[in-house]
């Protein structure tokens, strides 16, 4: 069953055509210099996500080059909106820097810093929070974005399934971030009933705040 989703989502893959000649230059980018980021069914189910939910007020933890922020942050200027998106690497907040401008974004809040200080600086409201940053901080990151989401928003969580060492044989050296995220994955199951998990790319956790004040 995993082997045949694996092929499911290659096949999708191979399926997606991209013209965007910047989004083109930037998957070749990130290929060459190991720049992780998301897959392409997960970029266009991410895109999909978040323009179905009308998404104004964007917020990303974990920028890179800005290859994810550029597809949020066009689906937040369809609605007139922005995006806020933090990276802790400079040399990459650079980059992303270049890349938004590149893609003619006016309405994007670049943050540089560590996204478990720079999160509790900002203001509720966020429509739509993408998580994408330290797997082994995702609890923190999503306890402090929960409290950004408006009623009614969305959540969106990458890689939570951390190439699959979640239920496969998974190097020593990970035993830390995997049994954190295993807890963090159980945690949201409980607690959080809109709570949904997807085995799409690296596994998707996607999450609605109900707008009754109900979790
Ligand atoms: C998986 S990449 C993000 C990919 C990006 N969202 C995309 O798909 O185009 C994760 C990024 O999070 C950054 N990061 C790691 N820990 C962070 C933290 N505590 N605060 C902010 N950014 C962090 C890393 O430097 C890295 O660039």
């Amino acid at each position: 069953m995993l082997e045949e989703l694996n092929q499911a989502n290659e096949y999708i893959v191979s399926k997606i055509v991209e013209k965007d000649q910047l989004i083109l230059n930037m998957e070749e980018y990130a290929r060459a210099h190991n720049v992780p980021i998301v897959t392409k069914e997960v970029a266009k189910y991410l895109e999909f996500m978040a323009d179905m939910n009308k998404s104004k007020n964007i917020l990303e933890i974990g920028t890179a080059i800005g290859y994810s922020g550029i597809i949020t942050a066009r689906v937040a200027k369809k609605y007139e909106g922005n995006l806020t998106t933090i990276e802790i690497d400079e040399t990459r907040y650079i980059e992303a820097k270049e890349n938004f401008e590149k893609a003619g974004l006016d309405n994007v809040h670049q943050i540089l810093g560590d996204g478990l200080e720079e999160i509790k600086k900002l203001e509720y409201g966020y429509d739509f929070i993408f998580i994408d940053a330290a797997k082994g901080k995702y609890k923190e990151f999503f306890e402090d974005s929960y409290k950004l989401l408006s009623e009614g928003g969305l959540i969106f969580i990458d890689n939570i399934m951390f190439r699959g060492y979640l239920y496969k044989e998974y190097p020593k050296r990970f035993k830390t971030i995997v049994r954190k995220l295993d807890e963090f994955i159980d945690y949201l199951y409980e607690n959080y009933p809109s709570f949904t998990l997807l085995p799409f790319g690296d596994g998707i956790g996607l999450l609605r705040k109900e707008s009754s004040g109900v979790k």
